[in-house]
């Protein structure tokens, strides 16, 4: 999938986040290898902890889905849904990314809009990281 089209399609459901504590709409949108998305919104919780960012949302649907290996993943969000900075992945996100993805070529998209975004490596973001292979590899 081209990568304005994947833009498109992470700013298109900032709509669907659940952020009624924080108002800090995030949507993500996934690309795995076999060229399906999957899109994923924060979830909160009047408890708190038990809510759950974009890009975890996106990799819980994909990966239950039996998908295995990604390409990319689009990220767009901001106070109510309004995508007027870069969201970078929280580091618990990062290291999900770490368990699925080659920290070399998976590519982590930071969007404003389908005109203006960054693109960064896993590596880039997460050096030096731990991951499946410091476990014999799965
Ligand atoms: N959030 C994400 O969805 N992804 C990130 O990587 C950063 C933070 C969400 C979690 C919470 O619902 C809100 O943004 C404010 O932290």
């Amino acid at each position: 999938m081209e990568r304005k089209a994947l833009i498109r399609t992470a700013l298109d459901g900032l709509g669907r986040s659940y952020a009624p504590y924080s108002h800090f709409h995030v949507s993500a949108a996934l690309l795995c290898r076999d060229g399906k998305v999957y899109t994923g919104n924060n979830i909160e919780n009047a408890a708190y902890s038990p809510g759950i960012c974009a890009e975890r949302c996106a990799f819980a649907k994909a990966v239950s889905e039996g998908e295995r290996e990604f390409e990319a993943i689009v990220i767009c969000g901001g106070p109510d849904g309004k995508a007027g900075d870069y969201c970078p992945p929280c580091g618990v996100c990062r290291q999900v990314m770490r368990e699925f993805c080659k920290p070399d070529s998976f590519c982590i998209i930071l969007a404003k809009s389908a005109e203006e975004y960054r693109e960064y490596t896993l590596a880039q973001l997460l050096p030096e990281s731990f991951g499946p292979d410091h476990l014999g590899g799965v």
